[in-house]
């Protein structure tokens, strides 16, 4: 993959990777990622969006070595996960951390708080208490809570506050990289900002990476460099995030984007609304060819018979679409289909 970037290697390298989860038996299988291919930059903020079920929560899980690839590969730092020795391993996922939307889940409501962030570091073998408590006690501090809180529970908490100790609790390991899957999509509209501007100064602070996966474009619009549109367990398009947001080349981009117009920036608002047809089909028997070709208002025959290539249709934008232009509209049409979708 071609990229811009000066370094030898980009952060994260992800190759042909696939995660199937099977169901057993004749059943088949589960085609949760099917065929990805991407690079995370070092310092970035790469937004990944899709509907629910489209594989988001698996490819994160992947990119920090919780769920294993099924075929292909993450390369994390000229590293393979995959290849190291168990003590090796653990040493090296250290700097892969994932925070999930519900911080409920990742706080044990009998601990405090300070037993749970110095938790990471005591699975990872550090023995130093006064030490560790003092990693906890910073880590406090730079997520906006205060020592006093190192004592109390969970419960004492509202929902930003605990999603802050989460947080705390994933940046006591000192990671390179944080995958954040839809950790604002439970909180409260009104404390969402205060959350996401508290990632951009935590990722000042401590050179971080992010992959920021949500359904939601208000948030993904706000925080990321570049964007990356999956549907169906296959990326359907990735480029820098205006870009994508204001002038996606993918049909399925343009849908989603027209779909949601609200939580959009005025300029982001697109006057027309592209109306999918049908649900997505079932990821156990994704469509050939093209995954969306199915819901796709411009799918030709071309589409049910080949897999678009994942191709870099403009410098540093990738696309799977046979008919995506560089220019815009589609090849082979006069009229683009958000001018002959009106509704
Ligand atoms: N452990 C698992 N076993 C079987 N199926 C799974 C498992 N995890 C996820 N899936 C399935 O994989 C697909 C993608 O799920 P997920 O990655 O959670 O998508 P998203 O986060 O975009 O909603 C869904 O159909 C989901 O049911
Ligand atoms: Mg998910």
């Amino acid at each position: 993959m071609s990229t811009n970037n000066t370094l030898a290697h980009a952060l994260m390298e992800v190759r042909d990777l696939q995660i199937f989860f099977s169901l057993g038996g004749q059943l088949g299988s589960v085609k949760a990622v099917n065929g990805v291919s991407f690079d995370v930059f070092r310092g970035e903020t790469l937004g990944v969006i899709g509907e629910s079920g489209s594989g988001k929560t698996t490819l994160g899980r992947a990119l920090v070595s919780l769920v294993q690839p099924t075929e292909g590969r993450i390369v994390q730092d000229a590293v393979d996960p995959m290849e190291l020795s168990a003590k090796l391993f653990r040493n090296h996922r250290r700097d892969y951390q994932i925070i999930f939307q519900d911080p409920n889940a990742a706080l044990n409501p009998r601990m405090r708080i300070v037993d749970s962030l110095m938790e990471p570091l005591q699975v990872q073998g550090q023995k130093d208490r006064v030490e560790m408590e003092q990693i906890a006690l910073d880590a406090l501090i730079r997520v906006g809570l205060s020592h006093e809180h190192a004592h109390r529970f969970p419960h004492q908490f509202s929902g930003g506050q605990k999603q802050r100790i989460v947080i705390a609790r994933a940046l006591v390991l000192r990671p390179k990289v944080l995958v954040c899957d839809e950790v604002v999509a439970a909180l409260d509209v009104s404390i969402r900002g205060e959350i996401l501007n508290l990632f951009k100064q935590l990722q000042r602070e401590f050179d971080l990476t992010y992959v920021f996966i949500t359904h939601d474009l208000s948030v993904v619009s706000h925080i990321s460099d570049r964007i990356a549109v999956m549907y169906l367990g296959c990326l359907m398009e990735l480029g820098p995030a205006e870009t994508v947001s204001e002038n996606p080349l993918h049909p399925y981009t343009q849908a989603l984007l027209s779909a949601n117009p609200e939580p959009l920036p005025t300029h982001l608002r697109r006057k027309t609304r592209i109306m999918l047809k049908g649900e997505i089909p079932s990821p156990v028997n994704p469509p050939s060819g093209c995954s969306f070709r199915t819901r796709c208002p411009i799918a030709e025959p071309q589409c049910e018979n080949f897999r678009p290539q994942w191709r870099e249709i403009r410098p540093s934008h990738w696309i799977a679409c046979h008919r995506a232009d560089p220019n815009g509209g589609f090849i082979g049409e006069s009229v683009s289909p958000t001018t002959s979708l009106r509704n």
